[in-house]
């Protein structure tokens, strides 16, 4: 195992989407997730090509931007992917090192190297592609050029807060790719060789194969177990579609697949959630029959599980608390894990089983089997 940090990532800074009307999505993240708007910019700001809001909960900062025309790439982003994730941007120590040294390891560049400021100082920014048109951004807020920033996010952005309901979400615990049939070694390669990040756990199908859902699946970790990328690429299934080829077929390429909240009492923030009318996946009830055998002790009442359709699986070290959104577009591609680990450090493997049965029947529904 390593610690090497090649890039001097410290952690993820935010993830960007690019929706179709930004001003709906802040309403959505905030009414139905528990957000709170953080920071905006827009024509009020003298942005007159992409509106964007900053939500925050917990540590977690999503920024929902919209074009304001279809000059705007992020117009060309939405047409061919719709809503999705378009910028998993790292905190890192020194923008143009991590910049520098991406490339000299192979990566792709997208934007070199340059101050964003504004009147409460700058921040330096550079950023990289990866899988599909999904980019990392590397942020630095002080590095040797002095480089200082004070403002409420990140330059250009003024502080705007609506407060929300929060409903105890953390942090990002992982943010899962899709990528295309066959790719998954090469992508898991990139995030070693470019990121310095190693091989955390691999999944394959005799792992996670039900008739048709099957998919491979590596995650990938940097040193410090602070980001956790895992990659999955479609197997083949017994004649049907796999979830990641319907994602894929979708989202028109590889793309982010969930993005995983970190919360520290599950139940209360689940009943929350569906209070406020996020779509869940549901597995059979037979699951939670069989789930004191399989996981045994647990603090938690099972019925009060079953009612709120968590699940939980368990390693060595502990176990998890999971459940998962319905997809949170009209196109069946990005949504949301919510978990709480207890002591646990797996993805939920002992779960995927009967999760894939719920999702292959959601895909049927969807006429995508
Ligand atoms: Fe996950």
């Amino acid at each position: 195992m390593t610690t090497q940090n090649p890039l001097g990532l410290k952690k993820i800074h935010h993830v960007e989407f690019y929706v179709g009307n930004a001003k709906q999505a802040e309403f959505y993240y905030r009414k139905a997730f528990g957000f709170s708007r953080h920071a905006y910019r827009g024509l009020e700001t003298g942005d007159r090509d992409l509106t964007s809001y900053v939500m925050r909960q917990g540590n977690i900062n999503f920024m929902l931007s919209a074009p304001m025309g279809p000059e705007h790439p992020a117009a060309e982003h939405l047409k061919k992917h719709g809503d999705g994730v378009r910028d998993i941007a790292f905190l890192v120590e020194d923008a143009d090192h991590a910049f520098n040294e991406a490339v000299k390891r192979g990566a792709t560049a997208v934007t070199q190297p340059h101050d964003w400021q504004d009147d409460n100082g700058s921040v330096r920014h550079a950023a990289i592609a990866t899988y599909g048109d999904t980019i990392h951004s590397f942020i630095s807020y002080n590095n040797n050029n002095g480089h200082n920033y004070s403002g409420p996010f990140l330059p250009g952005f003024i502080s705007q807060e609506v407060e929300g309901e929060g409903v105890g979400l953390m942090i990002v615990d992982h943010i899962v790719g899709n990528v295309e049939l066959g790719k998954m070694n090469e992508w898991c390669d990139f995030y070693r060789d470019v990121l310095g990040f190693f091989r955390y756990i691999t999944f394959d199908d005799k792992d996670i194969s039900t008739e048709y859902s099957a998919l491979m699946s590596i995650v990938m970790s940097d040193g410090q177990h602070n980001i956790k990328f895992p990659i999955n690429e479609p197997a083949e299934g017994k004649g049907g579609k796999s979830q990641i080829q319907e994602y894929i077929d979708f989202y028109r390429s590889a793309g982010a697949q969930h993005v995983a909240l970190l919360c520290r009492d599950v139940l209360s923030t689940v009943a929350k959630l569906q209070e406020n009318g996020v779509e869940f996946l549901r597995v059979p009830d037979t699951y939670y029959e069989e789930l004191p055998d399989r996981v045994g002790e647990i603090d938690e009442n099972i019925d009060e599980l079953k009612r709120l359709g968590i699940l939980v699986d368990r390693d060595d070290e502990g176990y998890l608390l999971q459940i998962f959104t319905k997809p949170v577009e009209d196109r069946p591609t990005v949504f949301y894990e919510i978990l709480q680990r207890k002591g646990c450090k797996g993805f939920g493997k002992g779960n995927f089983k009967a999760l894939f049965v719920s999702i292959e029947e959601e895909q049927r529904r969807r006429g995508n089997l």
